[in-house]
């Protein structure tokens, strides 16, 4: 049997890829979390691409899209970025990676490049991936679509305990002011902007644990 394609989209820190890793767990899926390939695509130009005054330039990243190879490999049931054979699990989720990955994902030739390897994943069926535009570009005839969200405070607080987790130190004012202003950028671009699907399924987890939303959203998966 055909196993289910799965699109969940929504705004930064609702619990996107650590919902859709468990998940992916109990259904047999492969799960990607394609943000994590924009920030490898931003960590990149940051560190080839930038001009003498730590400024990214584009027109030098699209010349060198072609020497991004990005791979997820499975360690210890995990799958950990590569760049170029390089882990970079880590570095892509610094303040620096936040803070440019934005401008990174609203270049078009960038989506195109990144298309492909999100197609190929989900061909043969028996995928979850999350992002801003799975249920809307990548997959649209995706089999289940959920859009998830919360409130600002709560994301706030919930991206604080992450990073402070991995170690990275930033205020919680910092954490906010960043997830503001990518939530503007990525809904407001041109190219895939942030949006619900018609079809796709709202599910605001505010006031709901992790449990509780995953519980919630395999209610919907016959
Ligand atoms: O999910 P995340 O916070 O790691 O995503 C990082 C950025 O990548 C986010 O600001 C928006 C962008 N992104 C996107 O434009 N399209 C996707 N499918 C996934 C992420």
């Amino acid at each position: 049997m055909r196993k289910p394609v799965i699109a969940i989209d929504g705004y930064s820190s609702t619990g996107k890829s650590s919902i859709s890793k468990v998940i992916a767990k109990k259904l047999g899926l492969i799960h990607m979390d394609t943000g994590a390939l924009y920030r490898g695509v931003t960590f990149f130009a940051i560190n080839e691409c930038s001009d003498e005054n730590g400024k990214i330039d584009l027109e030098k990243l699209f010349k060198k899209l072609n020497d991004i190879h990005l791979e997820f490999k499975k360690i210890d049931e995990e799958l950990i970025l590569f760049l170029n054979g390089n882990d970079i699990s880590k570095e892509i989720r610094t303040n620096e990676v936040s803070g440019n990955v934005s401008l990174i994902a609203c270049q078009k030739e960038v989506r195109d490049y990144l298309m492909e390897t999100q197609r190929s994943i989900a061909q043969k069926g028996g995928v979850i991936m999350d992002g801003r535009d799975i249920g809307t570009v990548v997959l649209p005839d995706a089999d289940y679509k959920f859009f998830l969200t919360a409130s600002i405070d709560e994301r706030t607080k919930r991206r604080f305990l992450e990073l402070q987790s991995l170690g990275i130190e930033n205020s919680e004012t910092e954490v906010r002011e960043n997830l503001i202003s990518r939530d503007k950028i990525d809904s407001e671009r041109a190219v895939a902007p942030l949006k619900k699907a018609d079809d796709a399924i709202l599910v605001d987890n505010s006031k709901m644990t992790k449990e509780e939303t995953i519980d919630y959203i395999l209610s919907f998966i016959s």
